[in-house]
Parts: structure tokens; C-alpha cells; sequence
């Protein structure tokens, strides 16, 4: 999976159908089909059936932003990863706004990795550490403790599915951007973590992201870090041209493919 750079833009609580619509016509006159880079597209709930149907699949793929563990029942107001199977490639889990907003635990991620896991949904796995938590030099243990809290019941067949995004939450929607240093001993600490879990193997295979403020003039300096396989791209993802350009920033220089 590491020959490929994915990028991937979250929308959050943005555009409503139409407007997704629109900007996904704009997005796919702007982002060229290339073999060395996978861009994902995480809408909202609500416009995901409907640009499911309208996206070449070679140029898009589709993620969820959350589910329910659960496979059906009795949870009103929730979507699972059996009703989005076959709709969403990929799915985040975790993100810090789950987790600081809506109290999301370890546990609730846990869950919802192995929804998406035996749903045939790509599991990314968001972890970081809050400004306290980094003041405090606590960004090693709670890279450690969200690993192992969301990995606690993937087995290492599993992993080949699972991705791992750095975001540290102060960077999020801040503009207060990480040094690509800090990214790179953050990348370090993850690999080394699941090389404990999983076995060095494991650890040079998956796939990690940075996110956090990311725009199109930063997306090349996270890029280049060594284990950084992509980017996972919040506000900048609005903007058509700039996530153009960040997808641009990730090819290697390879041909464009046919549409
Ligand atoms: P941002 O969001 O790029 O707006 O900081 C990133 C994210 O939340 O994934």
C-alpha cells in the first residue's frame, strides 16, 4: 500500500448536496487519474449516497467521517459500516473533533475499526496529542496509548488495511501548523509502536498520514518526511484549486493516467 501517497480531504460539517455536487465536477476537471496517488474524498453522511453514484471511482475514492460499531438495531440517529459497505472505501475513525467534541473513547474507536474491518471498510485511524498533553512532553504516550487503545483487537492481517493519521489536535483548523521535525519523531514513535505490536514488517508496511493545517504551500514539506505516506487535509480540502494542487504536490511525476 506505501507505493501510493493518499490524500485525503475531510469536509467535516460542509456543503450541502448540491453544493458537493458542483464542487466534485470542479474537482475532477482540476485532479488528474495517476497511479501513484490515491485521493479520498470524506463528505458528509448526507451527500455520500448521492456522490457514490456521480464518482469515477479511478479518480475518487470515497471515506465516511464516522459510524456506529453496531451492524443494525435500535441506535437512532447513527449509520453502520454494513449500511455504508459497498459505498465508502475508507473510513475515519477517531478524529480528534470525535473524540474532544463528542467524547468518543478509545474503546468506541476500537469498535468501530473492527466495524469497518469486517465491513471491508479501510479504517483511518486518527491519533494525537492536545497542546496540554504536548506542553507536558506526553506526545510519545499518547501516540502509545491511542494505538494501542484503537488497535487493541486488529490482528496484523487486519493492519494491511488499517492507516494511521498523526494529527496533533492543536494543529487542527488552527493554522498553527506542525514543524516537519516534530511530524518525523511522531512517525518515528508510530512505526516503532506498531513494530512492537505487530513486528517490523508490520512497521515499515503501514500507512501514515499527517494532518493539521496542511494547505498547498505545506503539503510538499510533510511529503518529503521519511514515513509520511500522505496527507490528511481538513480546511484546504474546500478549496478546489488548493487541493489540486496538494494532490499535484504528492505525484512523483508519473503519467497521467487515461479518464
Ligand atoms: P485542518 O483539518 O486541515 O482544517 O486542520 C484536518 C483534519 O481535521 O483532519
Amino acid at each position: 500500500m506505501r507505493d501510493k501517497k493518499l490524500i485525503v480531504g475531510n469536509w467535516k460539517m460542509n456543503l450541502n448536496t448540491h453544493e458537493a455536487s458542483l464542487y466534485l465536477h470542479k474537482l475532477s476537471d482540476i485532479i488528474d487519474v495517476r497511479r501513484d496517488v490515491e485521493v479520498v474524498l470524506a463528505p458528509t453522511l448526507l451527500t455520500l449516497q448521492s456522490l457514490s453514484l456521480q464518482v469515477d471511482r479511478r479518480q475518487f475514492k470515497l471515506a465516511v467521517q464516522n459510524l456506529y460499531w453496531r451492524d443494525h438495531g435500535a441506535f437512532t440517529g447513527e449509520v453502520s459500516a454494513t449500511q455504508l459497505r459497498g459505498v465508502v472505501d475508507y473510513a475515519i475513525i477517531g478524529h480528534s473533533e470525535r473524540r474532544h467534541i463528542f467524547h468518543e473513547t478509545d474503546k468506541d474507536t476500537r469498535n468501530k475499526i473492527q466495524a469497518a474491518i469486517r465491513n471491508n471498510i479501510r479504517p483511518i485511524l486518527c491519533i494525537g496529542e492536545t497542546a496540554g498533553e504536548r506542553a507536558m512532553g506526553e506526545t510519545n504516550d499518547i501516540i502509545h496509548d491511542q494505538l494501542i487503545g484503537g488497535l487493541a483487537n486488529a490482528t496484523s492481517e487486519d493492519l494491511k488495511d488499517v492507516t494511521i493519521a498523526y494529527e496533533p489536535v492543536w494543529a487542527i483548523g488552527t493554522g498553527d501548523n506542525a514543524l516537519p521535525d516534530d511530524v518525523k519523531k511522531a512517525v518515528v514513535a508510530i512505526r516503532s509502536q506498531i513494530k512492537h505490536l505487530y513486528g517490523v514488517n508490520a512497521s515499515k508496511e503501514v500507512r501514515v498520514l499527517y494532518g493539521g493545517s496542511v494547505t498547498a504551500d505545506s503539503a510538499a514539506d510533510y511529503l518529503s518526511i521519511d514515513g509520511v505516506d500522505g496527507l490528511l487535509v481538513g480546511g484546504a480540502s474546500l478549496d478546489a484549486y488548493g487541493f489540486g494542487e496538494i494532490v499535484k504536490k504528492a505525484h512523483k511525476g508519473s503519467a497521467v493516467a487515461k479518464k
